[in-house]
């Protein structure tokens, strides 16, 4: 796992602004040579983040910049909730957040949080990369060990999506943010959010998760052209840059609020709100289901957090895994 120098930490913060600052004025700041400027400057590019050098003005940022910093997170957590936090750690470049806590398993306690600047191998569902660039998203974690059994577990992705639109919502955005079964976040038919959840089953009706969040924050269209889906971000939904280490506290605020719901009342406590989020209800869908592609216009989700899939033979069925697509809306 990489890891940010003082001076490269430092740099970014007086970068950060978005404004042109010159190499000397930046070594006189740092207290290091115009030339240690440079390599720091081919270090931040290194990492992904682009800086523009003018000659006679200096370096600037592509895009403004903010770094995560626990102090302005945790001024978002209400402190009940701060209280289930065990540990919220932040780390700079890593392959995955998931698998970071994946390591530690065993040995961590309940709630572990853990967000990154940056994923080298962020993961997706089936099998997918999610793309995680530097200092733009949020690429959040968050460890839970349930005292309950496996098969309790059922709808918690369900639970986590809406945790997410509910801190979109107490962010002030409110736009029309739709939940595709099992937990995609969309605006407008584009992906702003998704979720992984991993589970390690356990003996004695206890369940170690990982619940991992990506939500796209600052992310600009020009320099993404490796996701092949349609995707947005908070900032090209609303027109503004925003605060990360806001959206993060209150999205950790949400996330703890919900898992406990979660916990103690189960998926029935969250089914009324999710059916008002659906992003498939009443339309023509296909599911990717093992190696079968099943067809029919869905039909919510039923108590166990699974599809319900009106068959052309008139039947329904529920479905508890699979990628859908959506072929068309069904008027009837
Ligand atoms: C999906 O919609 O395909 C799920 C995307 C989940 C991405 C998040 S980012 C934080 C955590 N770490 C990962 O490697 N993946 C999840």
């Amino acid at each position: 796992m990489k890891k940010l120098t003082v001076n490269l930490k430092q740099l970014i913060t007086l970068l950060g602004d978005g404004n042109f600052h010159s190499g000397s004025a930046l070594g006189e700041k740092l207290s290091i040579t115009r030339s240690a400027i440079w390599k720091s400057i081919a270090q931040l590019q290194e990492l992904g983040i682009i800086v523009e050098s003018v000659k006679g003005k200096g370096y600037r940022l592509a895009q403004p910049l903010l770094l995560l910093d626990a102090t302005q997170i945790e001024h978002h957590i209400q402190t009940t909730e701060k209280n289930k936090l065990a540990k919220l750690e932040l780390l700079h470049s890593l392959p995955s957040t998931n698998d970071y806590l994946k390591e530690k398993l065993t040995l961590a306690q309940t709630a572990y949080i853990c967000l990154a600047e940056q994923q080298s191998a962020g993961k997706g569902r089936m099998g997918r990369t999610w793309i995680s660039p530097f200092g733009v998203n949020i690429y959040l974690s968050c460890l839970w060990q349930f005292q309950q059994d496996l098969s309790t577990l059922a709808g918690l992705s369900l639970v986590i999506g809406l945790a997410v639109v509910k801190t979109l919502s107490t962010c002030g955005f409110n736009d029309d943010f739709k939940l595709k079964w099992p937990n995609d976040i969309l605006w407008q038919n584009k992906k702003l959010a998704g979720i992984l959840i991993e589970i390690s089953a356990e003996t004695y009706g206890c369940a170690r998760t990982i619940m991992g969040i990506g939500l796209n924050v600052n992310m600009l269209s020009d320099n993404q052209q490796e996701i092949t889906q349609p995707w947005t971000s908070i900032s090209a939904i609303t027109g503004n840059m925003q605060d990360r280490n806001k959206i993060a506290g209150l999205l950790i605020n949400q996330l703890l609020q919900h898992i406990s719901i979660f916990e103690r009342q189960g998926l029935a406590a969250f089914l009324p709100q999710w059916h008002g989020y659906d992003a498939l209800l009443g339309k023509e869908i296909s599911l990717q289901h093992g190696n079968d592609i099943i067809s029919g216009v869905a039909n919510g989700v039923n108590e166990y957090g699974q599809l319900l899939l009106k068959h052309a033979d008139g039947c329904t069925r529920a479905y508890s895994s699979g990628d859908v697509s959506v072929r068309k809306l069904v008027t009837q």
